[in-house]
Order: C-alpha cells, then structure tokens, then sequence
C-alpha cells in the first residue's frame, strides 16, 4: 500500500461513523427525481447509502484511492445508475459530465477547504480562493435550473479547538495496530496545514510511520457568499451545525443550501 493508499484507509476508518452529515444529505437526495453528483465523493460515505436507496447518483473525486473504496462499498449496485469516477473539482474535464445536469449537487465535509492543496502542491489563499471560483463556477453550470446545491464548511470558530496535537484513534486490524495522530500548523493567515502521522504496528515489534500533510483554507462567510454571487448561486438556506440551526456569526459550521439565481 502507497502512502495515499494508507491515508485512504485511514480517512476511512476515522469516519466510518460519523453519520450527521450523511443524514442531512441523505434526506435531501430523497426530495429528488433526477440525478444526483456528490463533488469530492472520498470514500463513499455520503454516496453509498444515497446509492442504495435507490436513487440515480454519480460521484467523483481526485484521490483514486479513496474512489477505490468507493467502489468496493457499491460494488454491488446497478451500476447504469451509480457512476464513479475521478475528475477535479476546478475543471470538470470527465467527458462523462459534458451537457449533463443535475437535480441535486453536494460537496461535503469541508471539501471546498481542500483545494489549497493538490498532489504537493500546496496554494496561496488568493490561488485558493480562485479555485474555489472555479469548482463553484463548474458546479453551477451542472445544476438544472431548478436544481439544488448543498454543501458545509467549517466556520472560523471552529478553528481554534484543533491547534493542539491530536491522538485520533488507534485500532487493531488482523493482529496490527492501526493509529492516526495529528498536528496542526497556521503557516500564514486563512492557510492551515493537518500533519497526519500513521503508524501500523505489528505482532513482532515492527512499526511503520508515515506522514501525509493536507493543507485547507479557512474561507470567512462573507468571501463565500461573494463567491457564491460571482457564479450565480443564491443561498435560500444557511444553518450553522446539522441539527439545523441558523447560522450566525458563532456557529462552528457554515451549511448552505443554495439555487440558481
Ligand atoms: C474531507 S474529504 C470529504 C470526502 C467525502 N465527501 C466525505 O464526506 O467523507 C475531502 C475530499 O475532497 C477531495 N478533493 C480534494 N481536492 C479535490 C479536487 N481538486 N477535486 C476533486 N476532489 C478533491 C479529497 O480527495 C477528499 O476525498
């Protein structure tokens, strides 16, 4: 397993319970008929249960290995009606979305934070923020013109709990001990950088470390809806956490509900 293989693995067993998120996005695929794309779909999360309830849905993502996972989890599916494929979120260059609307786009868990950051590549925040124009402007071109678009954002509030050195989880598979530990560093201001460390730990004493960096963007909520405006997206919903409270100023969360203008 390569180093974004493992982190895949690792994204996956951290997450696999977290179900807020999956509930909000689930109930609001239901409320529609046609078709449905998750942006940045990781591991399939979000999209397996939406898939399997039978609704029309295709996800893409950048990372093949946690679209691998993805696979995997529906492998066993009607496949005309699930499409998986890799693509980026700044230029949609899948031939498979060319002239293709949707009903229904969500980009989840903070996706949007991620594009300051590709293959090592890791943005300034004016770059970033440009490639937050261009998913949104991607997106915004996909959506029927009586479509829905879902997506959620930390809020700067959120920030300041994570400054610390974090323990995730440690877990034995098959006789090894699988831990995720993290650190994070403010490298310059609205940029901040995960430092995961992995550690595999076997039976006889032998352990393996890795480090895998992720940077994201701390977007403010006025930068957003701009960014919003600038594409052609209006937001008719905003709450501030996925027990749906308004947002305000203090939420931990930044949850938008957007159509076209
Ligand atoms: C925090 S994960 C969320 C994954 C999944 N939506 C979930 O809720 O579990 C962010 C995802 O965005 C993907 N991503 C980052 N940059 C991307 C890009 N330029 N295009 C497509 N996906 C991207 C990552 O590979 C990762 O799977």
């Amino acid at each position: 397993m390569n180093k974004t293989q493992l982190y895949a693995k690792f994204y996956d067993l951290e997450y696999v319970n977290k179900k807020d998120d999956v509930d909000f996005y689930y109930k609001l695929a239901q409320k529609v008929d046609g078709p449905i794309l998750e942006c940045g779909c990781g591991t399939g999360r979000i999209l397996a249960p939406i898939a399997r309830s039978g609704k029309a849905i295709w996800g893409f993502d950048i990372n093949t290995a946690m679209l691998d996972i993805t696979k995997k989890r529906i492998k066993t599916l009607k496949i005309k009606k699930v499409k998986i494929f890799e693509d980026d979120l700044t230029n949609f260059s899948s031939p498979l979305l060319k002239n293709k609307q949707f009903d229904f786009i969500f980009l989840s868990f903070d996706s949007l934070a991620y594009l300051a950051q590709k293959d090592g590549t890791f943005y300034s925040p004016q770059e970033t923020q440009h490639r937050q124009y261009l998913a949104l402007k991607n997106i915004a071109k996909r959506l029927d013109a009586n479509g829905i678009f879902a997506f959620d954002l930390f809020a700067p509030n959120d920030l300041s709990k994570e400054y610390t050195i974090r323990h995730h989880f440690s877990r034995i598979i098959k006789n090894e001990t699988w831990s995720l530990f993290s650190a994070i560093q403010i490298p310059t201001k609205h940029i901040f950088q995960i430092h995961y460390f992995m550690e595999v730990s076997k039976n006889n004493g032998v352990v393996q470390k890795w480090h895998y960096p992720v940077s994201a963007y701390q977007a403010t909520f006025p930068e957003i809806k701009s960014l919003l405006g600038k594409v052609g997206l209006h937001p008719v919903k905003i709450y501030g956490d996925f027990s749906l409270k308004p947002y305000k100023p203090s939420s931990e969360q930044m949850i938008f509900i957007c159509r076209k203008k």
